[in-house]
């Protein structure tokens, strides 16, 4: 569990933390004080989850001190432009309750996301943000974004996963010096994942589950990562990935998974575009 990424401003993230999609307001507490129980550090939320006040409150219960954690929000699209962004930090940080976010991301890369980047960019630069960045944002938008702003994003979130595995991206946001954190690791067990016999055999061979499997190969490729589950069996379960390794063999075998393709939505396609603008509205 101690093990961290540098991002590019130098501080240290933990490489495995706990995300709260999907999980609903009232349950949020109790599976993040289940998450902070069992080892995790790290805590993934945003403003569309509608649960930061849960991971807030589960913080202070557990009395672990607030330097030794690391939370991340994001900001969601009817809250872009400078002045609205800048309002939805200092939001964020009351439902959350603390005095500054370790990493604030922009959701979705859609609407004004220069004006919301630039308030990231002030933020941080006052201490509210230990470190900026955004989400979604597929190779061709990254590119544009990091090289416009003044403080490179820190951290690109994206779907990445055994079957979208992101190589051709990763390396891109190499470039900028960003760190690429995957969201979805588990395929949310889309495709047959928890079946899949690739990853059954391989886990067979190390005692190991698919999902540790899964997981293990990204932590190698240092993605950073936030399985989420309200199961706190599996929360220990999917944190269970550090004792051992995999082969170069079965490294090849899981990269002949990858598709390339989303299993959700292509940010890239029109379509997608549309049903985001019908979304801004959701907070
Ligand atoms: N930036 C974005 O746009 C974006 C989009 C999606 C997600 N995210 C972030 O990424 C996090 C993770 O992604 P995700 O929640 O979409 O999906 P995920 O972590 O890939 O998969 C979660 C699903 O897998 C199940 N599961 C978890 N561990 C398991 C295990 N060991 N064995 C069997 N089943 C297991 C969970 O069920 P139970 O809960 O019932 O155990 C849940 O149905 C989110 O929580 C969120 O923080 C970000």
């Amino acid at each position: 569990m101690e093990k961290t990424i540098r991002l590019s401003n130098g501080i240290e993230m933990p490489q495995l933390g706990y995300g709260v999609y999907q999980v609903t307001p009232e349950e949020c507490e109790r599976c993040v004080g289940d998450a902070l129980s069992v080892g995790y550090r790290m805590i993934d939320t945003a403003q569309a989850y509608a649960n930061e006040e849960g991971v807030g409150a589960a913080v202070k219960k557990s009395g672990i001190e607030r330097k030794n954690l690391f939370l991340v929000s994001k900001i969601w699209l009817s809250n872009y432009g400078y002045e609205r962004a800048k309002a939805a930090i200092d939001e964020s940080l009351r439902r959350l309750d603390t005095d500054y976010i370790d990493l604030m991301l922009l959701h979705q890369p859609f609407c004004d996301y220069y004006g919301a980047y630039r308030a990231l960019q002030d933020a941080y630069k006052e201490g509210k943000l230990r470190a900026i960045g955004v989400s979604n944002f597929l190779p061709g938008r990254f590119i544009d974004l990091a090289s416009n702003v003044e403080v490179p994003p820190m951290v690109n979130q994206v779907e990445t996963h055994v079957f979208n595995q992101q190589w051709k991206a990763q390396e891109y946001m190499k470039e900028f010096g960003t760190a690429i954190m995957s969201w979805g690791p588990l395929a949310e067990g889309r495709n047959g994942f928890f079946t899949n016999p690739v990853l059954e055999a391989i886990g067979k061979a190390h005692g190991k589950s698919v999902a540790q499997v899964a997981l293990r190969y990204m932590l190698e490729r240092d993605i950073i990562l936030i399985p989420k589950s309200t199961h706190i069996e599996r929360m220990k379960e999917n944190m269970d990935i550090f004792d051992f390794a995999l082969t170069d063999d079965e490294r090849e075998q899981i990269k002949a998974l990858d598709t390339g393709k989303s299993l959700f939505f292509d940010h890239n396609d029109a379509e997608t575009t549309k049903m985001f603008m019908g979304w801004r509205g959701l907070v």
